[in-house]
C-alpha cells in the first residue's frame, strides 16, 4: 500500500522520520541520555584491534559512513570492502576480531559469502539487517536490527538511514567501552541523535524546491557529486541513487580528488552536486566549489543554514538543511540526496520502484 504516495520510494522517503525514530528508541535510553544496545555482545569493544566491514551497494555506503564514526568516536581501525571483493581477496583476519555486515535483505549473495568467510576465520559476526528472519540474521552471532519495516522500492532509502542510525549507536557504544567518549560526550551525541527524526521532517519540507531542481537535472547527461568526510559516502550514494532510477550517468568523488582527474570534465553542461554541511571540512569543500565555478560548472549546493550564510558563490541552487550536529548530519543530508534522484526519475517518466535490470535483492553473484 503506497498510502497517498505515487510510488513506494516516495512513501519510504517520507517514512524516515518515523522509522529512524523507532530504530533509535530501540538503541537509546532517552532519559539516561545514553546508548543501550538491546542484546549482549559476545566480545568487548575494548579488546578489539580492528573491525572489518563488508556489504554491497547502499548498505556498503552506510558502512563507509560508519568507518568515519568508529574511527573518530572509538579510535578503532576499520577496514571496509565491497563484499564481492572481500569474499575473494583472502584478507588475513586475526581470530577474535569483529566482522560487521550490513544488509537490508540479509540475503545478498556476496555479503553472505563474506560472512561465511569471516565465520570460518573465527571472527565475531555482527550483522546490521532489516529482515530479522533472513539467512544472514540466522548465521550471525549477533543481529543489530534496523526497524525500517518492509522496504519495497528497489532503491534503498529508509533502510539506509536506519542502518546509519544503528551503526552510529554501535560506534558510540564502542567509544564508551574503549574510553574514548566521556559520559558528557555521549550525552551530547545522544541528544543530537534524538533530534534527528525532527530534522529529517524539516529536510523533507524542502521537497518542492528539490522537485523544481530535478527538472534541470533531468536534462543532464552526466552529474558529479562531491563531498568530504562523511559527506563523501553520501556523494557516492547520491550518484548511485541517480543512476539506478533515472539512468543518468553520475559519479561521486571525494571533493579533494577533484583536481586529480574529474575536474577535466567540468563545463557548463555538467551539474555538480556538492554536499557540504558546515563542519570542520566546510572551508576545504568551498575551495573545491570555487574551482568548479571558475570552470563554468553549475553547482547545486546542499548545506545547512550556517553554510549557506558563509558562501557567496554563484550556485545554480542552494538547498538549505536545518543545522545538525556534524556527527549526525549525514543522516539528515541523505534526505535531499534521495529526493533529488527520486524527482529527477519521476520527471523523466522512469519506473522508480522497479528500475530496469535491477532486483531488490541480489541473491546471485
Ligand atoms: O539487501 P542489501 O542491503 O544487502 O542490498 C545491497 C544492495 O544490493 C542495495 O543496497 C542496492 O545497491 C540498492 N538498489 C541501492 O539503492
Amino acid at each position: 500500500d503506497k498510502g497517498n504516495h505515487r510510488h513506494f520510494m516516495a512513501k519510504e522517503i517520507h517514512e524516515q522520520p518515523e522509522v529512524v525514530g523507532r530504530t533509535l528508541a530501540h538503541y537509546v535510553n532517552f532519559t539516561a541520555g545514553r546508548v543501550e544496545i538491546p542484546f549482549d555482545l559476545p566480545f568487548d569493544f575494548k579488546n578489539l584491534k580492528r573491525v572489518s566491514i563488508s556489504a554491497c551497494g547502499t548498505a556498503y555506503l552506510a558502512g563507509l559512513v560508519s568507518k568515519y564514526w568508529f574511527e573518530r568516536l572509538a579510535r578503532i581501525p576499520v577496514e571496509i570492502d565491497v563484499a564481492s571483493e572481500f569474499r575473494y581477496r583472502e584478507a588475513p583476519l586475526e581470530p577474535g576480531s569483529l566482522a560487521l555486515f550490513v544488509s537490508q535483505s540479509g540475503e545478498t549473495a556476496d555479503t553472505l559469502a563474506s560472512l561465511r568467510y569471516a565465520s570460518a576465520e573465527k571472527q565475531h559476526i555482527l550483522s546490521v539487517v532489516n529482515v530479522a528472519t533472513s539467512t544472514m540474521a540466522r548465521e550471525s552471532d549477533v543481529v543489530a536490527a534496523t526497524l525500517a519495516g518492509v522496504e519495497i522500492g528497489v532503491a534503498s532509502t529508509k533502510a539506509f538511514t536506519c542502518q546509519l542510525t544503528v551503526l552510529l549507536c554501535l560506534a558510540i557504544a564502542a567509544g564508551r567501552a574503549r574510553g574514548t567518549l566521556s559520559a558528557a560526550d555521549e550525552k551530547e551525541l545522544v541528544d543530537a541523535l534524538i533530534g534527528v527524526p525532527g530534522l529529517m521532517s524539516e529536510a523533507i519540507k524542502r521537497e518542492h524546491q528539490v522537485e523544481m531542481l530535478a527538472r534541470e537535472l533531468s536534462k543532464a547527461k552526466d552529474v558529479l557529486y562531491l563531498g568530504r568526510g562523511t559527506s563523501y559516502p553520501l556523494a557516492l550514494e547520491g550518484a548511485l541513487k541517480l543512476k539506478e532510477i533515472s539512468y543518468i550517468h553520475a559519479e561521486g568523488y571525494a571533493a579533494g580528488e577533484l583536481k586529480h582527474g574529474p575536474i577535466a570534465l567540468i563545463d557548463e553542461t555538467m551539474p555538480v552536486i556538492v554536499i557540504a554541511p558546515h563542519d570542520a571540512l566546510f572551508e576545504k569543500t568551498v575551495s573545491n566549489m570555487q574551482e568548479v565555478a571558475a570552470r563554468g560548472g553549475r553547482i547545486i549546493l546542499i548545506t545547512d543554514e550556517k553554510g549557506a550564510l558563509e558562501t557567496d558563490l554563484d550556485t545554480m541552487a542552494t538547498i538549505v538543511m536545518p543545522s545538525a550536529h556534524p556527527i549526525v548530519a549525514p543522516i539528515v543530508h541523505a534526505v535531499p540526496v534521495q529526493l533529488l534522484a527520486y524527482h529527477t526519475a519521476v520527471f523523466m517518466g522512469k519506473d522508480v520502484d522497479q528500475p530496469r535490470n535491477l532486483a531488490k535483492s541480489v541473491t546471485v553473484e
